[in-house]
């Protein structure tokens, strides 16, 4: 696509959600004939009754374009119309080519820009901060923002520690350009990585430097390898501290934020940090129970139920919570504007 900055200056607005799980659910029950755990203490530790699975023949795309082309209706725009398209993922259908321009000729977004930002369960954070700044930067007049993944093709179905936590699914947003003066959709993000920590949560084999070639690796090494509880520690921390920063830079107090949606990883993780973070529980929106650790697909799953139950409303000031592989973080604080 070809982009001239015409000088004027726009401000995005998070115009609609949408989303989309794979039909098949994976029950605790199920795992329970799988691996030595129970219904108890996977509901006890992690919150999570059930996940959803992609069919074999389904990838990360496909989900992808069933929960874009939901947003797009949602905001009353054409695909056609769409001038980017990031993907945010860790479990794209390939290593190249990223999963963005597939999601853009699933929907119709033809000759769009497209990408796939990959920094795991952070993604969805970060993900919504590329695409404020390409319409804030007046590149784009519009991005497609999707965050898609099939997990458990990645989930060691003998490690009872990881298997009970990840799920399948995607979801999606649409941010558009506003000429308008009115106030800031988009009001602040905190966003960070440590890379020290990278081999807390990992797919070891798979990438660059060790590529999946058959015999050279355990197949175990193709999974995802987690130190649950430095991970757990992390997040508990990270959620908020990174929360505490956002909200003092942008002199916000906790009363004036009307929803806060966190990465899905665990209900313990996030009882946690609203805790700390003097939040009121109802004011935390929740649905791992029914769908696991979707990654950068989480947050706007959870987006798009609290919509539709009627729980996120328009104008609702939201506080994004994410954390995950890198080890990496990120919060950002959005105006919900549907179309
Ligand atoms: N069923 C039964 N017992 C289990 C299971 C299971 N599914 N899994 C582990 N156990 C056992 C362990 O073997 C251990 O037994 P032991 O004491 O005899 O050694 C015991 O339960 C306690 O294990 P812990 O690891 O200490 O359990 P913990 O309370 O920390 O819960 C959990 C484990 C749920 C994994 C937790 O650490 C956690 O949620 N960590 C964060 C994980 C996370 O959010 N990761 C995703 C980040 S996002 C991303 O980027 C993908």
């Amino acid at each position: 696509m070809l982009a001239i900055r015409n000088g004027r200056r726009v401000r995005a607005r998070l115009a609609s959600v949408g989303a989309h799980v794979p039909d098949r659910v994976l029950s605790n029950h199920d795992l329970e004939q799988m691996v030595d755990t129970s219904d108890e203490w996977i509901l006890t530790r992690t919150g999570i009754r059930e996940r959803r699975m992609a069919a074999p023949e389904e990838a990360a795309s496909d989900l992808g374009i069933v929960a874009a082309r939901r947003a797009l209706e949602a905001a009353g725009v054409a695909g056609s119309q769409v001038e980017a398209v990031i993907c945010a993922t860790s479990t794209g259908d390939y290593v190249f080519p990223p999963t963005a321009p597939l999601i853009a000729l699933g929907v119709g977004a033809t000759g769009a820009l497209a990408y796939d930002v990959n920094i795991a369960c952070s993604g969805w954070v970060y993900g919504l901060a590329q695409a404020a700044a390409l319409v804030e930067s007046g590149l784009v007049r519009n991005v497609l923002l999707v965050g898609a993944e099939v997990l458990t093709r990645y989930v060691d179905f003998t490690d009872r520690a990881t298997c009970v936590l990840f799920g399948d699914g995607a979801g999606a947003a649409l941010v558009v350009a506003e000429d308008d003066e009115g106030a800031a959709g988009f009001l602040g993000f905190e966003l960070g990585a440590d890379g020290s920590r990278a081999e807390e949560l990992m797919v070891p084999v798979g990438g660059g430097r060790r590529p999946a070639r058959p015999g050279t690796f355990a197949e175990r090494e193709s999974c995802i390898h987690m130190n649950g509880r430095e991970v757990f520690k992390f997040a508990t921390r990270v959620m908020v501290d990174s929360a505490t920063r956002l909200l003092e830079g942008l002199e916000l107090s906790i009363d004036e934020i009307d929803l806060v949606v966190a990465h899905q990883a665990n209900s313990r993780i996030i009882d946690h940090a609203v805790a700390r973070l003097g939040i009121p529980p109802e004011k935390a929106f929740t649905n791992l129970e029914r769908y696991g650790n979707t990654s950068a697909a989480s947050i706007p799953i959870a987006m798009a139920e609290a919509r539709d139950l009627g729980v996120l409303r328009p104008g609702h000031l939201v506080l994004m919570v994410g954390f995950g592989a890198g080890l990496s973080w990120g919060s950002a604080v959005v105006r919900y504007e549907p179309s």
